[in-house]
């Protein structure tokens, strides 16, 4: 086995939390901060651009340390090792699970199977750079003999929401070409999107890491067949290329070897942006741009694998998730970034996390008896605090945030972001202080309000604090400080699984609902009515038939 697999709540550890959470649980942030002067220093990790002031969380310096005391005693340090050097850590499907070298310099050295894979990726990654180059400069032409103006990504989970979440945040480092991304099999989806597109300008990116997903198929099938009505069969080897470990299902599908870029099966789904899953993002933004994006990985990848654990961005975020997950038993985690760009943010992690850590059967074999994997959720702000902040200032449940800030805007608008950037800052301490009724009181003072009727409002209008949250104050928007914020969340998802001692690369819990919906579509397509359902599912499904 190449992790260890030890239940977590049977560690000496876990038992010493357990009696410091009982002592701390009730602490308010904002004694906290009284009884230390040096809290909000001693808990804020400065590294290159990035100001992560976890000193707004419900602990103390034991909390961390014994947090620490128990990734030391469940072998972080060599899990990381195992990790990075292209251990079986995947055991269930067999694989290493390698993004890491996908952002490895070229005199690196990853050995798989003992053969070393660097060489194999900075390969790919040249053919990305000569591909991106000859389309961005016009090189690369169509078959009438037009510049590509439009790219269209086909793909879905992992081979669809990193590049859109990319591209989309990164649209200010974009070129001419206009980017587009089809994921659903709703049909609706890709007919939306060609409607505006011209077949002889527009380049098809098929994604697919199996090349047997049943909504990237029928999408790509789909989108050929159209641009078939128009443009001769000659004309695919200049508008279709594909990304996928599948090369043989590739080429069946029609696409020369020539145009597929290629992709290694130690690359799981949902961290493949930084392979050739990542095509759509390099012809976006450019080359250039997409390395920056792999170089700031790469950083990460470094802090995460040699600082202590103490001043280890990754690894504390990982800790403080268990320790609100397995001891306040918090359900859900807000990711709050306070610029637009990152509007696809928490959607995208919610595919890395969730389908990573969403596991209730241990290394062993067991069911846990511990809760795992957190709810995701989260919009920009300030658009989210006229949403759902409410819910996190007064209701019932406790849900940590990451408030994810930069100290520049990108055009530079500065009395806007002040404006934007005093939102995040005045959410995180209100969100800690709360407002106690004096200052509630206080505030009536001056108003015209009877005593009867201040007495009656003020209850609504008192607010606990006390809600966790973590600052990352990040200096710009960048290609690269971007990679970096990936790969803390990549990282931080593997330290949560060696913690919870769950599998976080397999998604067999997926398989299920695809398994169904096949039988299910043959029966609606063949009028066959002989399936075995629930009387739910048979009647909807019947439903369904006499309305179609
Ligand atoms: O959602 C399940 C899943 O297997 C993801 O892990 C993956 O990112 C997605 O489907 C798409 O798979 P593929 O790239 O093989 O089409």
């Amino acid at each position: 086995m190449a992790l260890k697999a030890t239940n977590p709540t049977t560690t000496k550890s876990w038992k010493k939390l357990q009696s410091h959470f009982d002592e701390i649980k009730s602490k308010h942030l904002k004694d906290l901060f009284n009884s230390d002067a040096q809290r909000a220093k001693d808990l804020t990790v400065k590294w290159e651009d990035f100001y992560v002031d976890f000193s707004k969380n419900r602990v103390t310096k034991e909390t961390l340390d014994l947090l620490i005391e128990l990734a030391n005693e469940l072998d972080l340090k060599d899990a990381i090792s195992k990790h990075f050097d292209g251990d079986i850590i995947n055991e269930t499907e067999g694989r290493a699970v390698l993004h890491t070298a996908l952002r490895a310099p070229k005199n690196a050295t990853v050995l798989v199977d003992g053969e070393n894979v660097i060489p194999e990726v900075h390969d790919v990654k040249k053919k990305i750079e000569n591909f991106t180059n000859s389309v961005v400069s016009g090189n690369h032409k169509g078959f009438t003999g037009n510049a590509i103006t439009d790219v269209v990504n086909i793909g879905i989970g992992g081979s669809d929401l990193g590049p859109a979440m990319v591209v989309d945040s990164l649209q200010y480092y974009k070129n001419q070409l206009t980017t587009h991304f089809v994921s659903n099999v709703d049909g609706d989806h890709y007919q939306e999107i060609i409607k505006h597109l011209n077949p002889e300008t527009t380049l098809f990116v098929i994604v697919s890491k199996t090349f047997t997903t049943q909504e990237t198929l029928s999408n790509a099938n789909s989108i050929r067949s159209w641009f078939l009505e128009s443009q001769p069969k000659e004309a695919v080897a200049n508008h279709f290329v594909a990304v996928s470990t599948n090369i043989d299902s590739v080429k069946n599908f029609g696409i020369d070897e020539a145009n597929i870029f290629p992709m290694k099966d130690w690359v799981g789904g949902r961290f493949s942006l930084w392979s050739a899953v990542g095509l759509s993002i390099s012809l976006a933004v450019g080359y250039d741009n997409f390395h920056s994006l792999l170089e700031g990985a790469h950083k990460m990848d470094k802090h995460f694998k040699t600082s202590d654990f103490d001043v280890n961005i990754p690894v504390i975020s990982a800790l403080l998730t268990v320790w609100y997950n397995n001891f306040f038993e918090a359900e859900s985690e807000a990711i709050i970034p306070y610029t637009q760009y990152l509007n696809q943010f928490a959607t995208y992690l919610q595919q890395g996390i969730m389908e990573s850590n969403g596991k209730s059967v241990d290394r062993n074999g067991n069911k846990v008896n511990y809760q795992t994997g957190t709810l995701i959720w989260g919009e920009p702000g300030t658009n989210s605090q006229h949403a759902f902040f409410q819910l996190i200032h007064q209701g019932t449940k406790l849900i940590p945030a990451d408030f994810i800030g930069f100290v520049e805007s990108l055009y530079g608008n500065n009395d806007h972001h002040d404006k934007l950037m005093s939102n995040y800052f005045a959410q995180t301490e209100a969100l800690m202080n709360g407002k106690i009724e004096a200052e509630v009181m206080a505030e009536f003072k001056g108003q015209s309000l009877s005593q009867e009727a201040i007495n009656k409002l003020t209850p609504f209008k008192v607010f606990d604090g006390n809600k966790p949250t973590t600052s990352l104050l990040i200096q710009k928007l960048t290609p690269e400080s971007l990679g970096k914020l990936i790969a803390m969340y990549e990282h931080k998802i593997f330290v949560q699984g060696v913690i919870w001692n769950i599998y976080s690369y397999d998604q067999f819990g997926v398989e299920l609902g695809k398994q169904l919906a096949k039988s299910i579509l043959k029966e609606l397509k063949e009028d066959d009515s002989s399936s075995n359902h629930d009387a739910s599912t048979q009647s909807l499904v019947a439903f369904y038939k006499e309305n179609c």
